[in-house]
């Protein structure tokens, strides 16, 4: 499987999945990293691990959907199956979704579909709750509304900030989007309407990761 990865900024989602490909655990390569945004650490991350790393700025397209048919001709230049957005700050247009149909992932900080959209940590802070998490979900033409893979729960503690409590989700994400991906690869990943099966999943073990902190 040639996975290819859309990041606009650190990479460090993308670092945990060049990481599990490279260890073996996720049996699949990573064929291409491409970023909207120059300086972007993602693309040196695409480069130390020997990946093609590319920079494709939206400012130089003149609608959404002209920038996405360049990222289709790249991406299937690239030989890639499966999409993998990693904090990629672009809304992707009908015209990606209809080219990778089913086959783009997107990962979320929050327990979705609670608090979706851009500021999904300050939310969950905002409304009190006691546990958020992420989410790995497959992308469909709303605001991270597709059908949901993965998630892990993380405890909200009492002093925590927005930066505390996201980088606490963080940690979590860079087990959810590997385990993600493996599932994917293995060929075990189902979409069955708004639902995903998992084939061999131990009563859905495999999709619901616990963390640390979290009272039993
Ligand atoms: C993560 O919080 C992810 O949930 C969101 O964007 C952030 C990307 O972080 N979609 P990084 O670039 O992978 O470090």
């Amino acid at each position: 499987m040639k996975i290819g990865v859309l990041a606009s900024g650190s990479g460090s989602n993308l670092q945990a999945i060049l990481d599990g490909c490279a260890a073996g655990r996720i049996p699949a390569q990573v064929a291409a990293v491409i970023c909207n945004l120059p300086g972007a650490k993602a693309l040196e991350r695409a480069r130390e691990a020997g990946v093609p790393a590319l920079l494709l700025p939206h400012r130089q397209f003149a609608s959404r959907e002209d920038y996405d048919r360049e990222l289709i001709a790249t991406l299937q230049r690239h030989g890639v199956d499966l999409v993998c957005l990693a904090g990629f700050m672009r809304l992707i247009t009908p015209v990606l979704l209809r080219a990778f149909e089913n086959k783009i992932l997107n990962i979320h900080p929050s327990l979705l579909p609670a608090f979706p959209g851009m500021h999904a940590v300050r939310q969950a802070l905002e409304a009190g709750v006691r546990v958020s998490g992420c989410t790995v979900h497959v992308v469909d033409e709303g605001t991270d509304t597709g059908p949901i893979l993965i998630q892990a729960a993380v405890p909200v503690l009492e002093g925590d900030t927005e930066d505390s409590l996201a980088a606490r989700i963080l940690k979590q994400e860079h087990r959810c989007y590997p385990r993600a991906l493996s599932l994917w690869a293995q060929g075990r990943v189902r979409i069955e309407g708004r639902r995903v099966r998992i084939a061999g999943a131990p009563a859905g073990g495999d999709a619901a990761i616990s963390s640390p902190g979290l009272a039993d």
